[in-house]
């Protein structure tokens, strides 16, 4: 069993991520952190305790960062025109939903649910590194009693997808990311170089809706309005990005990696671009230097992602 913690910004791809994680057979899911990201921190985390109750699951949600790991840091607007005002395809999400959160801060969570499963929690995030960066400064230990850290956010040979540099959960907060990956526990980016290639059809999600029953019919309506946002992106259907995050998680041999050291570059025109320097590659002197190699997901066989999804989410049928 891999025990999780799932930090996100629900979000469409996050809502399927979270599904994905919830079905999966080998996933002890211990948590749901919540980030400002998709949308505010108020919506991601109404919306996490919205899937919570639709979906029946029980790990608790706990709120995290509303604001950049450096205060009033230059931040941007949610991206509306993606996941819908609500975050969530515009399906009518009510404001408030009657379900209680965790007491703690999500970075307080995460410190607290490593230390009492030492080596055992993986943290998967799928949005901006805030919680992740508050976690280590209030408890630098914790980098060596995590077993990985698994991430989707960067972009390494290929564009980013906010500017020509940069991914959208690196952009949002490059300095907590910054930390995050330099940091000296074990890290995994499955990022835009994989991600972008993994586009499940409207007929793919359509034969989960109805494999699946009806959780995966909520899945299925509020995805339609990300779905039209990719229209003129991809040929058809929708880019997958979080649940390829997890995918990782249970079937790594699915992905190719590459090791090395990784930095995020902090302010400027490329401001939050995700750059690796692989172990094979000699440099002179570096800022890269000294620094733990993480790995960066390269390939994918995302047709094999695909029907891992599909079959994860239709395992657990409810009428
Ligand atoms: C990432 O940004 C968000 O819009 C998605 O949920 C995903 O985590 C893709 O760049
Ligand atoms: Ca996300």
């Amino acid at each position: 069993m891999h025990k999780v913690i799932f930090d996100t910004d629900p979000g469409v791809d996050d809502a399927m991520a979270l599904l994905f994680l919830h079905h999966h057979a080998e996933i002890d899911l211990l948590g749901i952190t919540t980030v400002f990201g998709n949308a505010t921190i108020e919506t991601t985390t109404r919306n996490a305790l919205y899937l919570k109750r639709e979906w029946n699951i029980d790990a608790p949600v706990a709120r995290g960062a509303g604001e950049t790991f450096i205060p009033h840091r230059v931040s941007h607007e949610p991206p509306k025109f993606i996941h819908g005002d609500d975050g969530l395809g515009n399906i009518g999400v009510p404001d408030v939903v009657d379900v209680p959160l965790d007491p703690r801060p999500a970075h307080r969570f995460i410190v607290d649910i490593i230390r009492e499963n030492p080596g055992e929690v993986t943290l998967v995030a799928v949005g901006r590194m805030t919680n992740l960066a508050n976690a280590l400064k209030e408890d630098p230990e914790i980098v060596s009693l995590v077993k990985e850290i698994v991430i989707m956010g960067g972009a390494f040979d290929v564009n980013g997808n906010v500017t020509p540099a940069a991914e959208a959960n690196i952009h949002g907060d490059p300095e907590a990311a910054d930390i995050v990956l330099t940091a000296t526990w074990p890290v995994v980016v499955v990022g835009l170089d994989v991600t972008t290639r993994t586009v499940m059809t409207r007929q793919q999600l359509a034969d989960i809706r109805d494999a699946a029953g009806k959780r995966a019919e909520l899945l299925f309506d509020l995805s339609q309005f990300y779905i039209k946002f990719y229209e003129s992106r991809v040929p058809d259907g929708m880019v997958v990005h979080d649940a390829c995050a997890c995918a990782y998680v249970v079937a790594p041999e699915l992905f190719k990696t590459r090791s090395g050291a990784m930095r995020v570059i902090c302010g400027g025109l490329a401001d939050g671009q995700t750059i690796q320097k692989p172990d094979h590659m000699g440099f002179g002197p570096s800022d890269w230097d000294n620094l733990p190699s993480q790995n960066a997901c390269v390939e994918i066989d995302a047709n094999a992602v695909l029907k891992l999804i599909h079959d994860t989410i239709v395992s657990v049928k409810e009428s």
